[in-house]
């Protein structure tokens, strides 16, 4: 059997490794040829926990890393995993993925295989259906269903945690009509995850699936966070000690109910806003989703004015933000709410200073010298008025008083109260936790 993976980022990459490492003849294709140059060295183009392990492993077995679409023409399963970003009006631009299956077309046309094409990026419902399935037959002249598969097959992994969900995922979704070639597709994943459900349905649902999944994430985040913003009004009041209790109703469930600054990342946000793009263009008004999206907004301007409440001006004070991470064990600052609270203190004319354990490359990328880098908390400190924890990097735990020891005014904002149980000889204010 052969596998070809059609775009390497995180979940192209993470499948490609898992996939090689495994042992499966697998062939990775991105059309970047210096991404392939890194990846075909074993190394990866982004911080993920154990992916250079596996991709290692693979590379040792029967994995190809290239550029040249060619490749993928004897391949039983083509996985496309490009992305599918967000446009301005909040739709998503499918063009990467529009080129992709334009190409899988064309290697289809020249071809007697009859591999199974299954789509793993993000698309709104009826997209396989009608844009995907056609260029496909448009440009092989060849017929889904009798010389090639299409399969939907939405992704749920986490970064920081893509290898661990990439060989034990909760599901495996398949979209499509039943033909002899899903049956073949669920016969190669109950081999791949003998444990895991596997759900087959039509197209249209599999995408809905995938939107509803991050969309009830997105909501469990922002119903706490609006909680959290009332447990600030009620002294003493904790909001972790409620998620905690209300996470024990198993109705509920304890996950994604961390208060914080918001979610941020390449996929939350973006499918929020996609999901109410779509439900409008469908004639329907997505009051719950909007509030959602709108309480993930307000959470930043929560800070800033409790920043302002402190310092009075912020004009020319210095503010050092730990983690600009869109979350712990990732160098990815893509829609990052920290990167956001940044761009507004610059409005603000605030001395921005910087500390992340993985992100600070990726940071420069956006700021470059508007704003100053440090790799040691001790340092990034040093003569700040006000510290902000914005990602819940296991190093922030281990802040104390001689850390903050050389700030101005001993200030701390901590949107994930990594240190609300520290007696820090500071004035400390946390996100979700009730004033006195
Ligand atoms: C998210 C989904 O969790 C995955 O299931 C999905 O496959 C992926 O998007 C995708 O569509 O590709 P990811 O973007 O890696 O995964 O990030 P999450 O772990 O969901 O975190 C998103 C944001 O929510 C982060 O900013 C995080 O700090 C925040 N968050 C998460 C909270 O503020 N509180 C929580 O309790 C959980």
């Amino acid at each position: 059997m052969k596998i070809a993976i059609i775009g390497l980022g995180f979940v192209g990459l993470s499948l490609t490794a898992v996939l090689a490492s495994k042992g499966y003849k697998t062939i990775g294709v991105d059309v970047d040829k210096l991404k392939c140059d890194i990846i075909s060295q074993g190394n990866s183009t982004f911080f993920e926990p154990n992916l250079e392990n596996k991709l290692r492993a693979g590379l040792k077995k029967d994995l190809i890393i290239t550029n040249n679409f060619s490749m993928i023409k004897n391949c039983d399963y083509v996985f496309v995993t490009v992305g599918t970003p967000q446009k301005s009006n909040g739709s998503i631009d499918l063009s990467m993925i529009k080129k992709a299956v334009a190409s899988i077309g064309e290697i289809l046309q020249q071809s007697k295989n009859k591999p199974i094409i299954l789509i793993k990026s993000t698309v709104i419902p009826g997209t396989i259906q009608n844009v995907i399935l056609r260029i496909l037959e448009n440009k092989s002249h060849k017929k889904a269903g009798k010389d090639f598969g299409l399969i939907s097959n939405p992704e749920f992994l986490q970064e920081s945690s893509a290898i661990k969900d990439t060989i034990y995922p909760h599901v495996v979704v398949l979209g499509g009509y039943k033909t002899k070639f899903m049956k073949k597709t669920e016969e190669f994943f109950s081999k791949l995850h003998p444990k895991t459900p596997i759900i087959i349905t039509n197209h249209q649902t599999a995408e809905m699936i995938k939107y509803a999944n991050n969309s009830f994430l997105a909501t469990k985040i922002s119903f706490i966070n609006q909680l959290s913003t009332i447990c600030q009004n009620i002294p003493g009041a904790n909001v972790d000690d409620i998620s905690t209790t209300i996470g024990l109703d198993p109705r509920i469930g304890k996950k994604f109910l961390n208060a914080g600054p918001g979610y941020g990342g390449s996929c939350l946000p973006k499918d929020m806003k996609a999901l109410i793009n779509f439900a409008k263009q469908s004639k329907v008004d997505p009051t719950l989703l909007q509030a959602v999206d709108k309480i993930n907004e307000n959470q930043i301007n929560n800070i800033i004015i409790r920043l302002k409440n402190k310092l009075g001006k912020l004009e020319s004070k210095n503010v050092t933000i730990l983690g600009t991470a869109f979350k712990p064990n990732t160098d990815d600052v893509r829609e990052s709410i920290a990167i956001e609270l940044i761009k507004k203190l610059l409005k603000l004319k605030v001395n921005v200073t910087i500390h992340d354990p993985k992100a600070i490359n990726n940071t420069k990328e956006i700021f470059e010298e508007k704003i100053n880098y440090s790799g040691n908390i001790l340092q990034s400190l040093r003569d700040s008025h006000c510290a902000i924890i914005m990602t819940q990097w296991k190093e922030y735990e281990s802040i104390n008083n001689n850390m903050i020891k050389n700030m101005k005014k001993k200030l701390v904002f901590d949107t994930r109260r990594i240190l609300a149980k520290k007696k820090l000889n500071a004035d400390y204010y946390a996100i979700g936790i009730g004033e006195d």
